[in-house]
């Protein structure tokens, strides 16, 4: 888990505390998507931004909410990017190569929706421990699709933005849970 600093922890503890008071949604996302971001070269702030604020929809949230939001996006985007691999092995334009790797997606990331769930349950019982171990093994789906594609020279994933969304989504939910851990 990553540390923080003992500034950074004052901070968010009373982000976390009193945000309801002193800060919108919108403003508690921002915050929390750029301490994100921060620590993750491969989280864009834009995307962990609208991403969360599409959904919040201007409620008052802490952090907590935030992760379950997050969580629950992250469940939805791997039962569509599932949709998306059943009708790409619908397509002839696919060899066998690649049909065979997007069946192995297709597995990974039905696999993940249960894993996600799991998580979703270890946060709300406060395991974050728990949390952060199923995040991550759900996360590794999106790695392992994207690479089974590069075992071919010249071969282009077909999932390449599923993917990279995918990890992103899951980078968010490690983040703010990490950040709860560490309060
Ligand atoms: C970021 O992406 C690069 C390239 O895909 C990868 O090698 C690296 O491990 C990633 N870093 C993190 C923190 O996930
Ligand atoms: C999470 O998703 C479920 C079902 O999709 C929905 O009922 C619930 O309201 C969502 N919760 C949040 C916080 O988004
Ligand atoms: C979720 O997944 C679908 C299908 O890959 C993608 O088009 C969409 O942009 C994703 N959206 C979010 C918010 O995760
Ligand atoms: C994933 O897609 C497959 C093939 O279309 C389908 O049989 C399966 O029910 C889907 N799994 C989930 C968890 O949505």
């Amino acid at each position: 888990m990553r540390r923080f600093s003992s500034f950074s922890k004052i901070i968010i503890t009373f982000l976390v505390l009193f945000h309801s008071t002193i800060m919108g949604s919108n403003e508690l996302i921002q915050l929390s998507c750029k301490k994100a971001s921060q620590g993750d070269p491969n989280l864009s702030y834009k995307f962990c931004v609208s991403s969360l604020e599409a959904n919040a929809k201007g409620h008052s949230l802490d952090l907590q909410e935030l992760v379950v939001i997050s969580l629950n996006l992250t469940i939805a985007n791997a039962t569509n990017i599932n949709s998306t691999i059943s009708n790409l092995l619908k397509d002839k334009a696919f060899d066998n190569f690649a049909k065979e790797r997007l069946r192995g997606c297709s597995e990974l990331y039905a696999d993940a929706i249960p894993t996600l769930q799991e998580a979703l349950c270890a946060f709300q019982s406060k395991d974050f421990a728990k949390a952060n171990i199923e995040v991550s093994s759900a996360m590794d789906a999106s790695s392992t699709c994207e690479d089974g594609f590069k075992e071919k020279k010249g071969e282009v994933s077909p999932l390449r933005k599923e993917n990279d969304v995918f990890f992103q989504l899951n980078a968010i939910s490690l983040a703010f849970i990490n950040t709860l851990a560490s309060i």
